[in-house]
């Protein structure tokens, strides 16, 4: 009943992807050749519109995408030098995310495979945040341990090969970029709440006494809810008794707390699988304290640290491009059937 889109491709061996994606709040577009070379990579964020509301509304992100999506996919085209008739694949972002987000961009490049001829890449958001590592180091290859932080996922993966990963631990509750944003709301900083605390945390001190979280529990787990609370706690018994707290000192005690384990975790499980090469995704990772501690400490264990650069560590498309080059080569293609899913697993190709 479809228009069979899956087969009778030939994969060519450089081939010009046009990766879209639209699961949270970032319209992105993007043209990458060969999964490594970023020949464009063009944003447009409806985050000013959801500030008011302290955080994403689903229904405002859907409706910025649908106004945002032909502009963005022109503005990509346009500064990647190449024509729309040199595409040689979609790539676009199936899940994880909000649905009615998703399926703005999947309906778009569903459109426009349709009408070049070209094959549909369905893309995993997770695995697109792993795979910005490979437009960071143009000579990266697997085995390596790649750390998973972003908003809605905090997860510590051996990468085995370029679509073969064991998970060896994430988070038990809530992830550490939801937990950035619900302390950032409860000291009254505005959506979104990861690079305000960060700016804030810079004017303060690591004074307050926070959980350690499952830091040294020898696993590779996280658990940032009692974190997330003992914070809130901290600044409810504080307004509760009128005391003043300094809202900077909770900023950095917060942020060291959140991010000290993720680099534990990261270099331990280096050590343990006996890799010398780490890499790390997802918007968390655009934290300056994060990035630094990361560095500091895999110079001291001999570890080659691969950091994509923060505008490719936040939602971006070239990160979907590079994803999409890896199951291009596999001929992992779909029809005009597919469809949006709110949560993808790893180990899921669609
Ligand atoms: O990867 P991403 O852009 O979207 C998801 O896939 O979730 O990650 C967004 C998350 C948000 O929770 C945001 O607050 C956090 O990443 N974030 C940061 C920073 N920049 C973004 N967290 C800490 N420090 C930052 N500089
Ligand atoms: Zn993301």
């Amino acid at each position: 009943m479809y228009a069979d889109l899956k087969k009778g491709f030939k994969i060519k061996p450089d081939p010009v992807i046009l990766s879209i994606e639209s699961s949270c709040d970032e319209t992105a577009a993007a043209v990458v050749r060969g999964g490594r070379e970023i020949l464009s990579s063009e944003i447009i964020s409806s985050c000013s519109e959801h500030i008011r509301f302290g955080g994403v509304v689903p229904e405002i992100a859907s409706r910025a995408h649908t106004t945002a999506v032909s502009e963005v996919v022109k503005r990509a085209i346009n500064a990647s030098g190449v024509d729309l008739t040199d595409i040689d694949a979609v790539a676009v972002t199936y899940g994880a995310g909000l649905l009615g987000a998703l399926l703005v961009g999947l309906s778009y490049a569903k459109a426009l495979a349709f009408s070049l001829g070209v094959p549909i890449i369905p893309v995993s958001h997770i695995r697109g945040h792993l795979a910005a590592a490979y437009l960071a180091d143009k000579t990266l290859e697997p085995p390596f341990i790649s750390l998973l932080a972003s908003g809605g996922h905090t997860a510590v993966i051996e990468v085995k090969k370029v679509d073969e990963f064991r998970l060896l631990g994430g988070t038990l509750d809530d992830a550490v970029g939801e937990a950035f944003d619900k302390v950032a709301r409860t000291i009254g900083l505005e959506y979104p709440g990861g690079p305000n605390i960060e700016k804030l945390a810079e004017e303060g001190k690591n004074a307050i006494a926070l959980p350690k979280m499952l830091k040294g529990d020898g696993g590779y787990n996280f658990s940032y809810s009692g974190l997330k609370t003992a914070v809130v706690n901290y600044v409810h018994n504080a307004k509760q008794h009128g005391q003043t707290f300094s809202k900077a000192d909770v900023a950095r005690s917060f942020q060291c707390s959140a991010i000290d384990v993720l680099v534990e975790k990261s270099l331990k499980a280096c050590g343990e699988c006996k890799l010398n090469t780490l890499t790390v995704g997802g918007g968390v990772a655009a934290n300056g304290y994060l990035r630094k501690r990361l560095d500091e400490e895999c110079k001291k264990a001999g570890i080659k640290l691969v950091l994509p650069p923060k505008i490719l560590c936040t939602d971006n498309a070239a990160m979907i491009g590079a994803e999409g080059f890896i199951q291009y080569e596999k001929g992992n293609f779909a029809d005009l059937g597919l469809n949006a899913k709110a949560r993808v697993d790893l180990g899921q190709n669609i």
